[in-house]
């Protein structure tokens, strides 16, 4: 017999196997398949992701698995099933007519699913996740990082970006030390996951507000767990999988590697933007550097890094180091 865990990990590569078989299928290959087609994935990316399609249907993995000898309490607990409403004892599948994005853990197995809508139907979510299971906890996990753990460690740094398809865009680009936060905050066990591999992260957020301010949060948290951290800001409405496909695989690796900067020009670059000389946002961009630099817990590197802002600040180092004190006080 197995414990519960093992048979979610047996359900959810039932699962996965299942989508990834309905893209053979009529309907996979016309609407799944050239869907990915579109997209620029190719036959190769999408065998390296396990991606697949889940069929316009309430219940077809429901009955095939069924069919198969899975328990509807196992399929449920797997995240796999919904209850109807009105109706328990009746379920239906969870992921219906969308493009399936498996999660896989640090091993490779499956433990959860994103799946993907294929209009632009703005009265339904764009991705429907699997919910928290046995075997998922979504704030510890970081997309991609099974295919990316060892180009990690070799390039010793980390790519970090918001979504799946950045994620596989920047494969097809040839650059695979990636791994998605998943459109969500940053968590410090994700940042302990990533710290297995490399002390350097680059975050490559969407270039828009929301994806900026992600950047800035991501930013702070990444140092507070001793990271050294560079980000990339992509032109306004672009994310990384949008610019790799409009630049090309090579403009894009020359993009990526001659625009990462330091958090702290970073910081400098945003809070000063439309305004380079006025005092009121060069003080209060000076405060927002300070308080990243606060949150790295080596005073060394610490150190190392206030002498730069200050330099590249123009600024008295004493001044700088005043203010660091006087946040760090603050804070313990
Ligand atoms: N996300 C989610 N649920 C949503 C929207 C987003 O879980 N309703 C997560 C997904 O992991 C998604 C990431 O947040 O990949 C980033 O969101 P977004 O930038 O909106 O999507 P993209 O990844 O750019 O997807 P696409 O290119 O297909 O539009
Ligand atoms: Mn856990
Ligand atoms: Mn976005
Ligand atoms: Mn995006
Ligand atoms: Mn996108």
């Amino acid at each position: 017999a197995y414990n519960e865990k093992e048979s979610l990990f047996i359900a959810l590569n039932f699962a996965r196997e299942f989508f990834q078989q309905n893209l053979t299928t009529e309907e996979g290959q016309s609407i799944g398949l050239s869907y990915f087609k579109e997209r620029g994935f190719t036959p190769a990316i999408i065998e390296k992701f396990q991606l697949g399609y889940a069929m316009d249907s309430w219940d077809r993995l429901l009955v095939q698995a069924r069919k198969s000898g899975f328990e509807t309490g196992i399929l449920r607990k797997a995240g796999l099933i919904l209850e109807r409403e009105n109706n328990p004892d009746n379920y239906y599948d969870r992921f219906r007519g969308r493009v399936v994005f498996p999660i896989h853990n640090l091993s490779g197995k499956t433990i959860a699913f994103g799946a993907r809508i294929l209009t632009q139907d703005k009265k339904q979510p764009k991705y429907i996740n699997s919910p928290e299971t046995a075997i998922y906890h979504k704030s510890d996990v970081l997309y991609g990082i099974f295919q990316a753990k060892q180009a990690i460690r070799q390039q010793d740094n980390c790519y970090l970006v918001e979504g799946y398809t950045d994620v596989i865009s920047m494969h097809l680009s040839g650059v695979e030390n990636v791994a998605a936060s998943s459109g969500t905050s940053l968590t410090e066990s994700q940042i302990k996951l990533i710290k297995r591999f490399t002390d350097n992260v680059t975050v490559l957020y969407d270039g828009d507000a929301a994806g900026i301010q992600a950047s800035l949060r991501g930013v702070d948290l990444l140092l507070e767990g001793g990271l050294n951290v560079k980000t990339v800001v992509f032109p306004d409405g672009e994310d990384p999988d949008s610019f790799a496909r409009k630049s090309g695989a090579a403009d894009f690796r020359r993009f990526i590697e001659s625009q990462a900067k330091d958090f702290i020009q970073f910081k400098i670059d945003f809070f000063t933007r439309d305004a380079e000389n006025d005092p009121i946002k060069k003080a209060a961009a000076i405060r927002e550097v300070v308080s990243s630099i606060a949150r790295i817990p080596d005073p060394i590197t610490r150190s190392v890094y206030a002498r730069e802002s200050a330099r590249l600040l123009s600024m008295e180092e004493d001044l700088l180091l005043a203010e660091l004190n006087r946040q760090l006080l603050k804070t313990r």
